[in-house]
């Protein structure tokens, strides 16, 4: 089964388009999305509208943003830029679109008897792994082979190992992982509309379950339009000005 990994779309429209015609030429049978659907960005209604309407099968979990611009969650966590931009998006979806957004269930959640998907961390949605100490804590506690997770925006593959967790941020427009059968990893495909690794491109990856081959993707978009955009809406200026930057 070969599966599309979609996370962190942050309500930028340009991103999802350029990443959605990019796979148009590529084949696969699902598609996986890892949370945080909005916040940040400009485009929270048409971002959730694109993605309902994709005709593949999707399998969908929550992000910390999609959770609070539902009133789920208070939002205690966030930082004011953040929880500024989660009330905007809260004012401007549609009732159907924040319906689906308070459908979406928690991760973990497996996918197809394959593999494992969660927002931020397998223990705690809304928690980070960002360091090999983060990992480990999640490898201790669930027995996964393989989990998809999202949250930090940076594309990454932490793999459990005998001598210890070897950490690996993936560079590079297009990039080709074999998965061996007897290692455990924790992968993040990145973020498709608010890059934080540099790079503003927007971030995606394919896997091939049977193959056990994860194929990492950036896709240029128009960053100055989905920052103009932010510009436009009122929302903080710095949300579209890292767009800039990836950062
Ligand atoms: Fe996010």
């Amino acid at each position: 089964m070969r599966y599309l990994i979609l996370s962190d779309i942050h309500a930028n429209a340009e991103a999802l388009t350029a990443v959605l015609s990019r796979v148009r030429r590529k084949r696969f049978d699902r598609i996986v999305i890892l949370g945080d659907f909005v916040g940040y960005g400009a485009d929270p209604n048409q971002v959730v509208e694109r993605v309902r309407r994709l005709r593949k099968e999707k399998i969908s979990i929550r992000g910390n943003h999609d959770k609070v611009v539902c009133g789920l969650d208070p939002g205690q966590l966030f930082n004011p830029v953040a929880l500024f931009a989660a009330r905007w998006t809260t004012g401007e979806l549609t009732q159907r679109n924040r319906s689906f957004l308070e459908s979406l269930p928690q991760g973990p959640l497996e996918v197809d008897g394959l593999f494992a998907i969660c927002h931020g961390s397998p223990r705690d949605e809304d928690a980070y792994i960002f360091s090999d100490r983060d990992a480990d804590v999640n490898f201790r506690t669930f027995d996964y082979g393989v989990c998809f997770f999202g949250h930090s925006h940076v594309p990454s593959i932490f793999t459990l190992e005998p001598e210890g967790i070897r950490v690996e941020v993936v560079t590079g427009d297009r990039t080709r992982v074999r998965l061996a059968g007897n290692r455990r990893y924790l992968i993040n495909p990145g973020s498709i509309g608010q890059p934080r690794d540099r790079n503003p491109s927007a971030a995606f990856a394919l896997y091939d379950s049977r193959a056990r081959v994860v194929h990492f993707e950036r896709v240029p978009y128009d960053v100055a339009k989905a920052r103009e955009k932010i510009h436009r809406a009122g929302l903080p200026r710095m949300l579209g000005d890292r767009l800039l930057v990836g950062a």
